[in-house]
Parts: C-alpha cells; structure tokens; sequence
C-alpha cells in the first residue's frame, strides 16, 4: 500500500515508523529535513505543509492509496477535504470535522447541543462588556482561551497566570486587539482540578476505537512548572489506564468521545481520522479540556511504540468508514517517552544549534528514537525553535520504561533541555495521592 505521511515531527515520524512496520510504501511531505523520516519513505518532498495544492499534486503524481495528516494546520487549511476531492481517501478528518480543534467555541458549543457528558459551564464572549457579564456569571475561578488555534499556548488559569479579575479582562482585552487565534473571540471555561490525562481513537466516522490512555506533561520544567509547551514528555501503562486512573473513568472518557463522533455526524460532519481527547480527571469523573483532530504529540510516540497491529490497515479502515478492530492491538507494556528540546524552548528556543544524538547507543540501551523537529544538513542535526528528539522506553511496569528512556537520552547531547522527573515514581506516587485527595473532597 502507498500512504502519503504529512508533517515532520516526532509524532510523525512514529506515524512513519508504524507504516513502514506494516509494510506500507510512504511517500513524506515535511517542512524539515527530518532524517528518521527521510530514511524510512521511499520518497520525501520537501515542502510547506500548508500548500495543499503542491502535496495533493504530489500524492496524485505517486499514484497514494491513502493519506493520513500529523499536525492540526493543513487540517484547518482543508487538505483532507481536497485530498478527497483528488480521490485519495484520507485517514485525517476534514475541516468541518476538524473544527473540534481548530476552534473551541465550536467544541464547546457541540458538547452542550448535544448534551454530552463531561460538558462543563462556559461562555463563548467577544467583547469586553460579555466578558463582565460572563465572569458575574462563571465567577473569576475560570480559564481564558482564544477561540482559535494558538498551538497550546494561548490558555491562561486564573490562580496560575491570572490572579485578579482586572488580569482576566486584561487578557481577554489583549485576544481581542490583538486577534489571538485568529479570531476575536474568547471562551472562558469553569477551572477544572484534578489529573490530565490523554485518551486517543480511530474513528471512521461511526466507530470508535480507543487506545491506551497516555499522561503528556505540558509544564517546561520539572515539578510541573513554568510555560506551557507542546509537551515535554509522555507515559502510558500497561493495562492502558494510568496509576491514578480507574478502568471506569477511562471507559466514561472513551464513551465520551463516542457521543462526539456520534454528534458530529448528526451534524453532517462525519469524523474519519485519529481522535484525541484531552480530559481531566475530576472529583466528579472526566470532564474534556479539548479535543485534537490527530494525535497528539508526543502520546502518539507512546501508542505507536506499542501497536503491533497494521498501521496501514487501519489507516485505510479509517479512511473508508470501516476501521478494523482486530488490527488495533496494543502490547500489554507500559511505556515512557522523554523529549529533547533546545535550550529555552516555551520562551525562546535556541534554534540552528548542532545537537548529536548516538543512534546506536539509543538502540543498544533497548529504547527507540524518533527525530522531532530537526535539520538534518550534511550529516548533522540541527534544533530549531521546536522540539527535538524523542526517546521512547518500553518494558512490562512503567518504572523499567522511565529507566530506558532515561539512560537513552544521556546519549543525545549540546545546548538541549530534558525532564528528568516524568514518570519518576516519586511524580506518579504524588499524583495518586493528589488524586484520592481530590476524589475525597479533601482538595
Ligand atoms: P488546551 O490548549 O485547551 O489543552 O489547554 C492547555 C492547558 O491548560 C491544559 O493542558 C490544562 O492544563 C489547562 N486547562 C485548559 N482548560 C482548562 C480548564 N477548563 N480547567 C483547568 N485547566 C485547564
Ligand atoms: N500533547 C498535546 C498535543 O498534542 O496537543
């Protein structure tokens, strides 16, 4: 089978890494030189991955059976929707479907109309005389986000970035002059406490197939503090739930995600492609802080490193409306996986840095390696404002799985930042307790 792979990330990367297992022939368009993936397609077009017309001319002139897209742009900008048009079925939801992601006003406003569980209070505002009447509604213990895609980082906390109601309007006032999102519009939510957690799907429009639950750590830095980023790294257990997480609270967020694609498709926007459900783990079960129209990054390094099924089979089950259930099966292993970024990456990155990375020592410690936003230029890597490599340890309890990414990454060096404490059993033996606090009324 021909797939065409859109992005040039770590995510993708294993996305690549999981087709070529299935034996599919990849045809890769990236922005980057990114050399796991360059090695692994049988061809790679250098390209913004936001010119629909250049990668659709490139997968029709490849002749791909199917096209599966990584990152949330070229969603928004429609390449599914003329892929589609090409005639190439497409493992990534179009943008009317994608719209649980690219604008949360959408999302929230679906979850209410059709009356899903896990919905929780929000105001949809977009000027400054809503924003007084929502927070006399809502109260200040809310969250402030653009409505639009700010690549996780538009979100403020009141209690963590906002601590009055002067800086809650002061921020919404900054959305709206300056078009944060790309639209002047701002959602104000209900602050939700508890545990985070992941769980990611395959749906082909009426089906929904769950993956193992997966814990990102968004924070910079260790301890869970400083700026937000894309993630700094990624954990999942062996029997798909996560040390906090119940097999009850997991089956409610996976039913979750089934009354959205069920929503959608009532709304006539059927969702073919890999689902992502980001929830928090309240007192009261699992409530949605957001969906993703893809994998999310780096949880589809965690998933993929363990899918011993047919990538590429299930990538044209979603495409077709028929994804195969017997293909999507997962290793009973935990893993963990740890990013390298550059340095000052969640404030300013320090791109163009040569970075070297020991490949064969990575293999030799039993952990694998996927290239996230480098460039690779006369046979060295290089950073640039993103995220760099991702190590990935599998073994039968997560404890084993932290020790083999941990030992990888000394094996990648220069001006990088990594952090050492996820999945730490100290981390994961705090969080339990916070979350039988919480489940208490304790917290
Ligand atoms: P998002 O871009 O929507 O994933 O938000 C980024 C981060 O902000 C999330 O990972 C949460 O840590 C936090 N967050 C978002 N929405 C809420 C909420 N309603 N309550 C508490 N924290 C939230
Ligand atoms: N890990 C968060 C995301 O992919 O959006």
């Amino acid at each position: 089978m021909k797939v065409l792979a859109v992005g040039g990330g770590a995510r993708e990367h294993a996305i690549v890494a999981a087709l070529a297992r299935s034996d599919a022939q990849v045809f890769a368009c990236l922005k980057n030189s990114n050399p796991g993936i360059a090695r692994l397609a049988v061809e790679h077009l250098l390209v913004d991955e936001m010119d629909v017309p250049k990668v659709v001319g490139f997968a029709k002139m490849k002749g791909v059976d199917v096209a599966v897209i990584g990152p949330e742009a070229p969603l928004e900008a429609g390449l599914a929707d003329e892929l589609d048009r090409a005639g190439i079925p497409t493992a990534s939801p179009k943008k009317a479907a994608a719209r649980i992601e690219t604008s949360k006003s959408f999302m929230r406003d679906l979850l209410s109309k059709h009356m899903v569980k896990g919905s929780i209070r929000y105001a949809i505002v977009e000027d400054l005389k809503g924003m007084e009447r929502a927070i006399d509604e809502l109260g200040t213990e809310i969250v402030v986000k653009p409505t639009g895609l700010t690549g996780g980082k538009g979100v403020k906390v009141f209690g963590e970035h906002m601590l009055s109601r002067k800086d809650v309007m002061d921020y919404a006032n900054e959305i709206f002059s300056k078009n944060i999102g790309g639209t002047p519009k701002v959602v104000l939510e209900e602050r939700l406490v508890g545990e985070e957690f992941t769980v990611q799907a395959f749906c082909d429009g009426k089906r929904v197939v769950p993956m193992p639950a997966v814990q990102d750590h968004k924070r910079a830095f260790e301890g869970d503090t400083g700026p937000n980023t894309g993630g700094m790294g990624s954990y999942s257990q062996k029997d798909g739930l996560l040390p906090f997480l119940r097999r009850n609270e997991y089956d409610d967020a996976v039913g979750i995600m089934e009354s959205v694609v069920k929503a959608l498709r009532k709304e006539g926007c059927e969702y073919r492609g890999t689902m992502y459900g980001q929830f928090m783990l309240t007192k009261s079960g699992p409530r949605v802080i957001e969906f993703n129209a893809r994998f999310g990054d780096p949880e589809a390094m965690n998933v993929l490193s363990l899918l011993s099924g047919d990538f590429s089979e299930i990538c044209e089950g979603m495409a077709s409306g028929k994804v195969p259930k017997k293909e999507a099966v997962f290793a009973a292993k935990a893993s963990v996986c740890k990013y390298v970024v550059p340095e000052g990456y969640g404030v300013k990155s320090l791109a163009g840095e040569e970075i070297r990375v020991d490949e064969q020592a990575i293999t030799d410690e039993g952990a694998l390696l996927y290239y996230a936003n480098v460039n690779e230029k006369g046979g060295k890597v290089y950073t640039t404002t993103s995220r760099s490599v991702g190590v990935v340890g599998v073994a039968g309890e997560i404890e084993e799985a932290e020790r083999i990414a941990e030992k990888a990454i000394g094996h990648v060096s220069g001006r990088i930042h990594v952090r050492h404490d996820i999945a730490k059993k100290a981390m994961l033996e705090a969080k339990v307790a916070r979350m039988e606090r919480i489940r208490s009324g304790a917290a």
